[in-house]
């Protein structure tokens, strides 16, 4: 067998088992008690950043309470996009949970809510009741980015788990594991600086760690290890540029600085933020005090961004003050 791009291999490795989810231990390890007695088993939650694990953990569960057809006819499926609307949400659901006429004694039923931290509050009241009034053979699981977006109500009525970024050992541990099985030629003595880059790229998100790898694959990048253009096309900004940069903020050439960072085209704030705040910590010319306020800066101004400010601004904003704190001395 060669390489096969046919398949995303987010889903071609996504995984079948509870062994297989990489990281979660603590979750994992409840949660197969947990089904060992299905009809008792409690709602649940699963929480956490984009991903970790939680809708492959729910398809798991869902795929070893239920096997074969019983899988189509005991499980609902939804998306926050199908449950903007409250009656649509009422009928199907309650068209689910009361049909139970085909079911042996103690099968369970499971809905399966992703994204719910989408569902708009009202609509949430109105599920909220549905659980309620739920025969106990029907179980929810609801998975979320966002877990404050959840109705009290809600939660109170379900265990939650919270599920955790990706380590870097971890990603690049699974990352391995398919660059064996798909026989990737990876990049001599490069290696490790590729696994990093992409473990950095991702952010502890093992579904975009994958997804890049792919890629990288896909367009030849992975032979003469191509960084840059890796970079690039997930949304960052290659190496040179950035260290050109850095260097007219030492400099102290504020010209250059605004020069340099209008010509980066398609900013992704976040991403930028990301990179700087990692090239900052090695500027050695810096007092730790500066090195502290500029943190916090770094995330007052990623605040700001997320709650919907002009980004261009916000992002010229934090390398006006890096500058200003790097080049002290020289202006007293
Ligand atoms: N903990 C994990 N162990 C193994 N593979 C994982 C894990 N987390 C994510 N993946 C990989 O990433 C893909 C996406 O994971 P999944 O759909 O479970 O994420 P999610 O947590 O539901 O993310 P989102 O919040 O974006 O819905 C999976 O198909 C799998 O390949
Ligand atoms: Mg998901």
């Amino acid at each position: 067998m060669s390489t096969d791009l046919e398949t995303p291999w987010v889903e071609k490795y996504r995984p079948k088992s509870f062994e297989e989810i990489v990281s979660q231990d603590i979750s994992t390890t409840n949660l197969a008690e947990f089904i060992k007695k299905s009809y008792d088993m409690p709602h649940m939650i699963f929480t956490g950043p984009a991903g970790t694990g939680k809708t492959s953990t729910a398809l798991i569960i869902a795929k070893k309470l239920l096997k074969g057809d019983k899988y189509y006819r005991n499980v609902l499926e939804l998306n926050a996009s199908d449950t903007v609307r409250m009656d649509y949400v009422r009928n199907e659901l309650n068209n689910f949970v009361n049909q139970n006429m085909i079911l042996k004694e103690k099968e369970v039923k499971i809905v399966i809510l992703d994204e719910a931290d989408n569902i708009p509050k009202t609509v949430q009241q109105t599920l909220r009741r549905i659980i309620e009034s739920s025969p106990p053979n029907v179980k929810f699981i609801l998975m979320c980015n966002y877990i404050n977006e959840i109705i009290d109500p809600i939660i109170s009525r379900c265990a939650v788990f919270r599920f955790l970024k990706l380590s870097e050992e971890k990603i690049i541990e699974r990352l391995k594991y398919i660059a064996k099985q798909e026989k990737l030629a990876l990049p001599k003595g490069k290696e490790k600086e590729f696994f990093e880059m992409l473990y950095f790229i991702s952010g502890g998100d093992l579904r975009k760690a994958i997804n890049t790898l792919q890629m990288s694959v896909a367009l030849h990048l992975l032979k003469d290890l191509d960084t840059d253009e890796i970079l690039k096309i997930s949304g960052f900004v290659e190496k040179p540029t950035m260290e050109k940069l850095i260097i007219s903020l030492i400099k102290g050439n504020y010209k250059e600085v605004k020069m340099i960072f209008d010509s980066i085209s398609n900013i992704d704030s976040r991403n930028f933020l990301r990179q700087l705040n990692k090239i900052i910590l090695s500027i050695d010319n810096m007092d730790k005090k500066d090195i502290i306020k500029i943190k916090t800066y770094f995330g007052e101004i990623d605040y700001r961004i997320s709650q919907g400010a002009d980004e261009y601004i916000q992002l010229i904003a934090l390398l006006s003050d890096i500058f200003l704190r790097i080049n002290k001395k020289d202006n007293e």
